[in-house]
């Protein structure tokens, strides 16, 4: 298990960034959606880290030839996917359990999906439930609730109505591979829009997915096969966030981040650390798939928020925005976010836990945390296995120094973020 030591920073910095990990959440729907076309898929910048990987090689396993050469993949998909002979491993990702979970559903075989200790304890009804009233015959731990999952493909889906209680993309994603394959046109509907690269990427290679003016997603079932992807993954906002954090808590410091996707539904928490004050500017360049550009990130100083809507929005950066709020002028506050404590780790109470022993005064909501801001002091964090932990407090050490322990679960989503660290000395 390793552990990071990091040095507060004796000077500022001033660095475009061009290497910052590909985006997770559109890397796996590549690696997943490319079966549904009979052509070769070819993804330029694919993100090649243990989450990502581990679905890139479930395609394999269902039978897809993958050809690649560090990050460019070419997935050529088998006419009948095949049923395979060992356990699919999801390792830590939800995404991928939740979404092989809607595209197994009616794929003729039987399908084990596991994952490691922390995915193995993460709520899978949600995604389970609205499958097995469509038909989906869905198994698993604690009544069907935890993985090991066992699924058993069916021969036909009902098609749905859903207005999903959660609020969650791996939710929506799920039913919306789902209904590809159902038998007449489906409906889902969530309370706030999440992260839409399902539908957008879907849309690209030809499905009909519409939303009606009562913001029901219509999901028409495929007829035969979809367009194949040619995509070059854009910049994960998620894992640039952290270097967005680094110059907002770095006095007189800049970055520039580049190739970002600056899709609306992953940019919130760059909007919050404008609203504490922080410049920051978009510099959109391409559409494919995406808005895709560069992101300025200009130290000011930070003063407290208050972040209660559209929570999807920047549910995975609120570790690293409690750094920022820890540092602030004045109190902050994050509220209607007790998502939190469903991934990868419980989020409220190893941020809590770990700013109590960097000195921080807080209070510990159900659904989130007040935080008053002023300092932090120098602390041995604990990741609690959590990629997104171990980064954000590996940013605060950029300030007063920190000792973090098991930083291995980076290497779930973003290898090369210690190099990049070390670059801000340079
Ligand atoms: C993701 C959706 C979000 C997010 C996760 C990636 C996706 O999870 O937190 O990191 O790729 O669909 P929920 O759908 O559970 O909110």
């Amino acid at each position: 298990m390793e552990n990071f030591s990091i040095k507060k920073l004796s000077k500022a910095f001033d660095i475009e960034i061009d290497s910052i990990a590909s985006d997770k959440s559109i890397s796996h729907r590549c690696a997943m959606f490319s079966i549904f076309s009979n052509e070769t898929s070819i993804i330029r910048n694919f993100l090649t880290a243990e989450d990502t990987l581990n679905s890139l090689a479930i395609v394999e396993q269902l039978g897809a030839k993958i050809k690649r050469d560090g990050s460019y993949v070419e997935i050529t998909p088998t006419s009948n996917l095949t049923e395979p002979s060992d356990v699919l491993d999801c390792g830590n990702s939800g995404t991928a359990m939740r979404l092989f979970c809607g595209l197994l559903a009616s794929v003729n075989g039987s399908f084990v999906l596991s994952g490691d200790k922390y995915l193995r304890n993460r709520p899978m009804k949600r995604v389970a439930d609205p499958l097995r009233s469509i038909g989906a015959n869905i198994d698993g731990r604690e009544n069907g609730n935890k993985a090991p999952l066992f699924i058993r493909g069916v021969k036909e889906l009902k098609p749905f109505t859903y207005h999903s209680p959660v609020d969650s993309a791996q939710v929506k994603s799920a039913m919306i591979l789902a209904a590809l394959r159902a038998t007449g046109v489906s409906k889902y509907k969530e309370n706030e829009l999440t992260r839409d690269h399902t539908e957008r990427m879907l849309k690209g290679m030809g499905a009909k997915i519409e939303t009606d003016n009562e913001g029901f997603i219509n999901i028409y079932p495929l007829q035969g096969h979809l367009k194949p992807l040619n995509i070059t993954v854009p910049t994960d906002p998620s894992s640039a966030f952290f270097f967005a954090l680094a110059a907002a808590i770095t006095p007189n410091s800049r970055v520039l981040i580049k190739n970002v996707t600056l899709n609306p539904t992953r940019i919130g928490a760059y909007e919050v650390l404008k609203r504490m004050g922080v410049e920051i500017n978009y510099i959109q360049k391409e559409n494919i798939y995406e808005p895709i550009g560069d992101i300025e990130v200009k130290y000011k100083e930070l003063n407290g928020v208050v972040v209660e809507d559209n929570i999807s929005w920047l549910i995975d950066e609120l570790p690293a925005l409690s750094i920022a709020m820890s540092l602030a002028k004045g109190k902050s506050l994050v509220k209607n976010a007790a998502e939190l404590r469903v991934k990868e780790s419980d989020r409220i109470k190893s941020v809590v836990t770990n700013l109590e022993k960097c000195g921080v005064s807080y209070t510990e909501f159900e659904d989130g945390y007040e935080i008053i801001g002023g300092s932090l002091n120098k602390a041995c964090i604990n990741s609690h296995g959590d990629h997104r932990i171990a980064m954000s407090f590996s940013i605060a050490g950029l300030v007063c120094d920190m000792d973090i322990e098991d930083v291995d679960c980076i290497l779930t989503s973003f290898p090369n973020f210690k190099e990049i660290l070390d670059s801000l000395r340079d």
